[in-house]
């Protein structure tokens, strides 16, 4: 059995990497990578539009190294942009600390990423609103984050980044402008453990302390981003009203099923956002 907590050498991401370079090469499309998105619970919907638009898939289990997603709504396969989407990889689904993933394991993608040249990358999941004015189905770009987990040193951290520095202005300043029924706030994240859902009390400490939506991934990622000098962009899915706040059933099932019925609007909305980022 693989321990899931062996620490991960940068070979490890360059044979991962190296890979992927050769599975472009041999389907004849550019190499030259400039910004990926992770699609968190039920949003890989847009992998399957790029596959869609001629768009080459890996799975993540022929990649060197690459750790696997054992969550429903995560299929593990990557997508490499091609036409319009050249120069992006889709990442569909991610591992995530509760399934019992080091902070390293967790990290490996995006330091592959790294290793591919990516500049721009775009962290999104389904979440729980916590801000009153959420509705089921909206979007919240991260404008901030909270996290009680230690997960401030994924290995390759050489740099301490400054949190204020963290979520990028300027591509949330490009996703504000693109127009989409959904509607798009900005907010705090708190990334809480799981893998259960938090108890009305501590949505109720949360929102207390000026959070805004509640998961339990993506600060791991792009905190491992920033440190390797990327821009990022945080997009939470609002798939539930946080537990407590309606008597809508809160789980996993209830949050892939709002993710589908966004999924229309929200692949549009990440498309559009793609074709507008700073070159
Ligand atoms: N809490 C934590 N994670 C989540 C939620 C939630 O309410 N919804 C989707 N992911």
């Amino acid at each position: 059995m693989v321990d899931q907590n062996t620490f991960i050498s940068t070979n490890d991401e360059q044979q991962a990497a190296e890979f992927v370079r050769s599975q472009a090469a041999l389907r004849g499309v550019s190499a030259e990578f400039k910004t990926a998105v992770i699609l968190g619970s039920g949003l890989g919907a847009a992998g399957d539009r790029a596959e869609d638009l001629g768009g080459i898939v890996v799975r993540y289990d022929q990649i060197p190294h690459l750790p696997c997603p054992a969550v429903d709504g995560h299929a593990g396969r990557l997508i490499l942009g091609t036409g319009e989407l050249s120069g992006t990889l889709l990442l569909q689904g991610r591992v995530h600390l509760y399934e019992g993933h080091s902070l390293e394991r967790a990290t490996f993608a995006v330091r592959v990423l790294q290793q591919l040249g990516v500049r721009n990358l775009l962290v999104t999941n389904a979440a729980g609103g916590i801000n009153d004015v959420f509705r089921v189905g909206d979007l919240m770009l991260l404008n901030g984050h909270w996290t009680f987990l230690n997960v401030n040193q994924p290995a390759g951290v050489t740099r301490r980044v400054p949190s204020t520095k963290l979520w990028c202005d300027r591509l949330r300043h490009v996703a504000r402008s693109v127009e989409s029924p959904l509607s798009v706030h900005e907010g705090v994240y708190a990334m809480m453990q799981g893998p259960n859902y938090e108890t009305p009390a501590e949505v109720q400490m949360l929102k207390s302390l000026g959070v805004d939506a509640v998961g339990m991934s993506t600060v791991p990622e792009s905190l491992a981003a920033s440190a390797a000098g990327m821009k990022v962009l945080g997009v939470s899915c609002i798939t539930n009203l946080a537990s407590g706040l309606s008597d809508q059933p809160l789980n996993h099932a209830e949050v892939s099923r709002v993710a589908a019925k966004v999924e229309t609007d929200f692949v549009e909305w990440l498309f559009d956002v793609l074709s507008r980022l700073p070159v």
